[in-house]
């Protein structure tokens, strides 16, 4: 008796499992149709898998009056699941090598600070730093490792005097 009570239980267990396996395997192709209609060929496939659920895009914008060689770049990211800026920015400069950034990290609570965009350093010589303006061209409240942008937002980067 007890272990004809085991058998049917463990057939419900293979039977529950199998369902949801089928149910899973079908939601996930469900997903994966849907996925490729906004996928392109420098976006990722999980990427594209996120993006469907949560499409976000935000155009970064290089611009240096300041220094030789000058500069006025925009870039969007039309399908990025990122959720900081920082992360946006690495996609960007694996995009197109003229938004390569460097950066000195400071701690936890400030992050990364950008020194150079495209090898055009800020200098304290020059009075100079890479002032980053959010959609509303307003300095962001913190810097790249915390800031998130939203979807459809600008967000520029501008070598600026400080005086
Ligand atoms: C970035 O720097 C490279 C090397 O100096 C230069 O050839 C390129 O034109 C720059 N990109 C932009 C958008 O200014
Ligand atoms: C960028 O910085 C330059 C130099 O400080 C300044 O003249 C210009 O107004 C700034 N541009 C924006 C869009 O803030």
């Amino acid at each position: 008796m007890k272990t004809d009570k085991n058998i049917c239980s463990l057939v419900l267990l293979t039977f529950l499992f199998v369902a949801t396996c089928q149910g899973a395997v079908s939601a996930s192709l469900l997903w994966s149709q849907k996925a490729e209609a906004s996928c392109t060929a420098q976006t990722s496939f999980q990427q594209c898998v996120l993006c469907d659920l949560h499409p976000k895009e935000v155009t970064l914008h290089v611009l240096n009056t300041l220094i030789v060689p000058y500069m006025d770049e925009s870039l969007t990211l039309t399908c990025t699941s990122q959720i900081f800026l920082l992360g946006m920015m690495q996609e960007a400069a694996t995009q197109d090598t003229s938004f390569r950034f460097s950066g000195t990290y400071f701690n936890l609570n400030l992050g990364w600070f950008v020194d150079a965009y495209n090898g055009t350093y800020a200098s304290s010589e020059d009075q100079t730093y890479w002032e980053i303006l959010d959609g509303n061209m307003r300095p962001t409240p913190v810097g790249v490792s915390y800031y998130q942008p939203k979807n459809g937002e600008t967000v520029t980067f501008n070598l600026t005097n400080y005086s």
